[in-house]
């Protein structure tokens, strides 16, 4: 059975969401698409801001709400070139981040559903 999207927090906490996203932004600076449309000056800015965001829609505390305020997510990536290649290659990141973990396989297949929809929805160009 898949874990809900707002019950993964409950299911792996914090330190579970804080794994994945590390190991996402781990691959990011040499990756060949993504790399340049990241704030190299502020990768550790931008980690703990998909951390929050993700901790919040994950069921968790909502302290991205009141540091960011509302998502808006397709208006925040308007700047960023958000074609196939890119959204591919950001849910490829992804998989690899989340296969790599010590997540239960309930909670990765859920986790893996979501972001990819996510960023399909996300495509802009
Ligand atoms: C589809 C491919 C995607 C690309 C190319 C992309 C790219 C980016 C870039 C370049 C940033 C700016 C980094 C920063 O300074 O914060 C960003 C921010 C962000 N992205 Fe994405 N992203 C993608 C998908 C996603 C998905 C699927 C999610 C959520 C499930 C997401 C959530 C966020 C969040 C929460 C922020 C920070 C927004 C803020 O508070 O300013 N992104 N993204």
């Amino acid at each position: 059975m898949n874990v809900p999207v707002n019950e993964v927090f409950a299911t792996v906490g914090e330190s579970g969401i804080r794994e994945v996203v590390a190991a996402f932004y781990r691959q990011v600076p040499d990756d060949s698409i993504l790399g340049p449309m990241y704030p190299r000056d502020d990768m550790e800015g931008a980690e703990q801001r998909l951390r929050s965001f993700l901790v919040y829609r994950f069921g968790g505390p909502d302290t991205y709400l009141s540091e960011r305020g509302h998502p808006r997510l397709r208006m925040r990536h308007a700047p960023f070139a958000v074609n196939q290649a890119a959204r591919d290659r950001w849910v490829d990141l992804m998989t690899t981040a989340i296969d790599g973990s010590s997540l239960a396989d309930e909670v990765k297949s859920a986790m893996k559903v979501f972001l990819a929809d996510v960023a399909t929805f996300l495509l802009n160009r």
